[in-house]
């Protein structure tokens, strides 16, 4: 994949083709921005863009439009679809999960609009949290960089247990067995650590480091073999199809026991229904969950510095890859769903399981080895995206300076991909996926309400801005995509939104205590 592989200084455009126009906005911009109070202090794009060109600081431009949809794609199919697909059929939405991927597609279509617009208007590192910086200020940047930093490290934990299932599913095929007690919490039912995936995120840390132009030609081959595994799923599936699966399409709602307490989707316990699932309800709920299938289309944003036109190549990167995955999902939870009953579906490999359930063991073969191929990259490049948002920061003075380095010889964020990847190593190794997902999802679709309100406020603040893609219908599509970012968020359970609340508090803490007084932006703290 393509960022950060090529050599700092390697075809760089000119700095005029990077720039958007200096006009009055921005001295206007300035003026009010003395008027703040420091922590809603903005940094101009033009600042922005300006510290991408420090050479000690700077990633190269190097990606296409088409990089950035095998890029996009080769993040976004992943535990989404190969996992988390039968435990929603199965328990909260049955065949109707091919609704709740729709619905979730839909949000991220509407934030996709938002971001695209974002991306190619402020077209350097750090998704949501740059963008945040321009236009929302200095303390609601810090706390979207903090909560992407929670998304993204999460993610890859979360990816990284999915895969070495996988791995361990094909190692039992060969009658190899690893020990219980290194084979993770959800295998062992108890303490025990992870030791594939704990193996898998260091191996990606060093090439991360090394640089992208090796995981380049990797990342094209393992994007192609598991879109044709996806694909062999639908075609291969389709043919084993019984109509009789898909009755009821939408399961009647059932009150749950499990299903109470902080267990239960917020929007439940706030309006004092009886917890249930299934229903309209339970398609809803379910694409609060599937929606982690769907993550990774923001991380294309967090390439911008890195590709070569951004202004024309993220937007078409951003949606090319959203829309080919929606249309894949839907097809996929449609099949599976019609080959198996969704009470049958198993939760670990779904998709392989439903084949081994129609006598095609070969197939179910082939799919789990594909799905243990294709979220190698998918946690690769989460990583990838968690390092991107840290440099970012760090480049501003907000983590410390040390962490944004470049690598004298690979041009890589070495230092902040090797702490991260250490540490996001060990949280996978005792990491459970089903506890994580969700708090994933919550700390993404918090991005999403930013970014759109971002739009709005940007398109207000600095209306002299060049914007390539221009978000339509602004600002009523940014207010639906806020409202439909926040009706997911709701539907997630309430102990997700404890559990994302202590994040963000901890956050606010380290920006008070360190960011605010070492931020670039403070004069005092410039050296
Ligand atoms: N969308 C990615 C997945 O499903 C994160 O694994």
């Amino acid at each position: 994949m393509g960022p950060h592989g090529a050599r700092a200084g390697v075809e760089v455009a000119p700095v005029s083709e990077q720039k958007p126009d200096r006009g009055s906005g921005g001295r206007g911009a300035e003026a009010k921005a003395k008027a703040r109070p420091d922590f809603l202090r903005t940094k101009s794009v033009e600042q922005s863009i300006q510290d991408t060109e420090e050479p000690e600081h700077a990633l190269t431009r190097s990606l296409s439009a088409l990089d950035l949809t095998v890029f996009g794609v080769g993040v976004i199919i992943g535990t989404g679809i190969f996992v988390l697909t039968g435990a929603v059929a199965k328990e909260q939405a049955g065949p109707a999960t091919a609704l709740a991927f729709v619905v979730a597609g839909v949000v991220c279509a509407l934030a996709a609009l938002c971001y695209a617009e974002f991306a190619s208007t402020v077209p350097v590192a750090g998704s949501a949290y740059t963008f945040s910086y321009a236009s929302l200020g200095e303390l609601p940047a810090w706390i979207i960089g903090w909560d992407l930093v929670l998304e993204f490290a999460l993610g890859t934990a979360v990816v990284a247990v999915g895969w070495a299932g996988y791995i361990r599913s094909l190692m039992d095929n060969a009658g190899w067995h690893l020990p219980l007690a290194l084979s993770g919490p959800d295998a062992a039912h108890g303490f025990a650590f992870d030791l594939l995936a704990f193996l898998l995120v260091l191996v990606l840390t060093a090439i991360l480091v090394l640089g992208m132009k090796l995981s380049a030609r990797v990342t094209s081959v393992v994007v192609a073999i598991k879109v044709t595994v996806v694909l062999l799923v639908i075609v291969a599936g389709s043919f084993f199809i019984k109509a009789e699966n898909w009755s009821p399409f939408v399961p009647e709602p059932e009150g749950t026991v499990s299903g109470s307490g902080l267990t239960a989707p917020l929007i439940q316990l706030m309006f004092g229904y009886e917890p249930t699932t299934y229903g309209v309800q339970g398609i809803f709920a379910a694409a609060a969950v599937v929606f982690f299938a769907f993550i990774g289309f923001d991380i294309v944003a967090t390439a911008a510095e890195e590709t070569r036109v951004p202004q024309r190549d993220m937007p078409r990167g951003i949606l090319g890859s959203l829309f080919i995955c929606t249309v894949l999902y839907v097809a996929v939870s449609v099949v599976v769903t019609g080959m198996q009953k969704y009470t049958r579906l198993s939760v670990d490999a779904p998709l392989a399981d439903a084949f081994k359930e129609t006598g095609h063991p070969f197939y179910a073969g082939l799919i789990s080895f594909g799905a243990a191929v294709g979220l190698t990259t998918v946690c690769m490049i989460l990583l990838l995206g968690q390092t991107r948002v840290f440099f970012a920061m760090s480049r501003d003075g907000l983590l410390p300076r040390v962490f944004s380095k470049v690598h004298p010889e690979f041009a890589t964020p070495y230092r902040s991909t090797i702490l991260l990847g250490v540490i996001i190593a060990i949280v996978s190794g005792f990491t459970s996926i089903s506890e994580l997902a969700s708090l994933v999802n919550i700390g993404t679709l918090f991005a999403f309400v930013v970014v759109a309100l971002g739009v709005i406020i940007l398109r207000r603040t600095r209306p002299d801005l060049h914007r390539a893609f221009r978000t339509p219908w602004v600002p009523v599509l940014p207010a639906v995509s806020v409202a439909a970012s926040l009706w997911l968020m709701l539907n997630l359970p309430a102990e997700t939104w404890l559990r994302f609340g202590v994040w963000m508090v901890i956050g606010f803490f380290v920006y008070f205590f360190y960011g605010r007084g070492h931020s670039r932006m403070n004069p005092q703290a410039r050296r």
